[in-house]
């Protein structure tokens, strides 16, 4: 069995993050958003990923990911020519596949649990495809199954109106090369929104007589897709997964509380750090707070003032605010400092689609 995992697409829900960074590699815990797909891929014994990237797209993912030795891998770099949807991602990888099964699995969703009793299913049973589901209050927003009274799938639609349950199809998906069948004869067409969807290839199989199963997917399921998700995702990983670890000497009056996780070269004093907070490398932090569900990222620099639930990405600096900041995203070298001018105005240098609220 292959894998597919993809870093393209638009991005548009993580505006203004995305304007200038891909999606699939902002941090959640410090830890790029792909390696969570990777690592889950890598445990079900997979070997070879392919990992499709849009034009512009190549040399980061490789400066990133590499060529997947340091997690035992393969990886092989797959161009899809345009953002064109999840089963596009699918067509343009038919080549790599040759003639194998395969794992398709979204690299902006986290099944925490790992995905080990799909993919039994899968090998078990050997449907020509197998998706999954959860139960999701949002389910208008995904792709929804819908069964018979027999409980076989009978149909697989993106983002319907007026879902039936409350069960969603989170991102990751098996086929066979059948699946490739639904790109040539009779071709599935875009969607209103321009797209090849993921539903419509599976739709396309159950209608060619091609047996697709689906089994409920019972672990925690993550999809940082937008602000709030990420927040949830960052406070339920720092919550569930992170060790305490300390590379760094902690400073004069300093206190830690609950599990904190420290790098390397960081400066941490006069401040008081309540875990779960995993802070990066060559972190400055003096006379602050850093509450619960934080993750600071390198090279920040934290001074007087109080941040707590929110993900701070590489570069920042917060200094001598205040106001507590919390439940927020900062984007990689940002700063928001007092410059104790007389006034008590703000002033802003931000770009597009940011949002501040005071
Ligand atoms: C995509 C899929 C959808 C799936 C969701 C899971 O939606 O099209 O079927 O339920 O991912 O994250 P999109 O993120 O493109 O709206």
């Amino acid at each position: 069995m292959k894998a597919i995992i993809p870093t393209g697409g638009r991005g548009t829900r993580m505006r203004p993050l995305t304007f200038s960074a891909n999606k699939h590699f902002i941090p959640v815990a410090n830890k790029p958003l792909i390696f969570y797909p990777i690592e889950t891929v890598a445990e079900i014994g997979v070997k070879e990923i392919g990992i499709t990237y849009n034009p512009g797209g190549l040399e980061e993912a490789q400066r990133i990911l590499g060529d997947g030795s340091r997690w035992g891998l393969k990886f092989t770099y797959i161009l899809q020519e345009r953002p064109a949807g999840l089963a596009d991602i699918i067509r343009v990888c038919e080549k790599f596949m040759n003639g194998e099964e395969f794992v398709f699995h979204l690299g902006d969703n986290i099944f925490v649990g790992g995905i080990n009793e799909a993919v039994q299913y899968f090998r078990r049973r050997k449907p020509n495809g197998l998706i999954t589901m959860v139960h999701h209050t949002e389910n208008r927003r995904m792709g929804v199954p819908y069964f018979n009274k027999e409980g076989q799938l009978l149909r697989y639609v993106e983002k319907p109106e007026n879902p039936p349950h409350d069960f969603a199809v989170p991102g990751v998906y098996f086929a066979d090369s059948s699946i490739f069948r639904c790109f040539k004869e009779d071709a599935i067409k875009p969607s209103s929104r321009g797209e090849l969807e993921i539903p419509d290839a599976f739709q396309w199989m159950i209608d060619h007589h091609l047996l697709v199963d689906v089994v409920e997917y019972k672990g925690k399921w993550l999809d940082p897709g937008k602000f709030n998700d990420w927040i949830e995702a960052n406070q339920y990983l720092l919550d569930s997964q992170l060790a305490p670890q300390l590379e760094s000497e902690m400073g004069p009056g300093t206190i830690l509380e609950n599990r904190v996780k420290v790098g390397h070269d960081c400066q941490i004093e006069g401040s008081h750090i309540r875990g779960p907070v995993i802070i990066g490398n060559r972190v400055v932090v003096k006379n602050s707070y850093i509450g619960p569900y934080t993750s600071v990222s390198d090279d920040c620099l934290i001074e007087d003032a109080h941040v707590e639930n929110s993900v701070i990405m590489e570069g920042v600096k917060v200094s001598k605010i205040r106001q507590p900041i919390d439940t927020s995203l900062i984007g990689a070298q940002s700063e928001i400092v007092n410059s104790d001018r007389p006034t008590s105005s703000l002033q802003f240098f931000i770009g597009e689609k940011c949002s501040i609220e005071i």
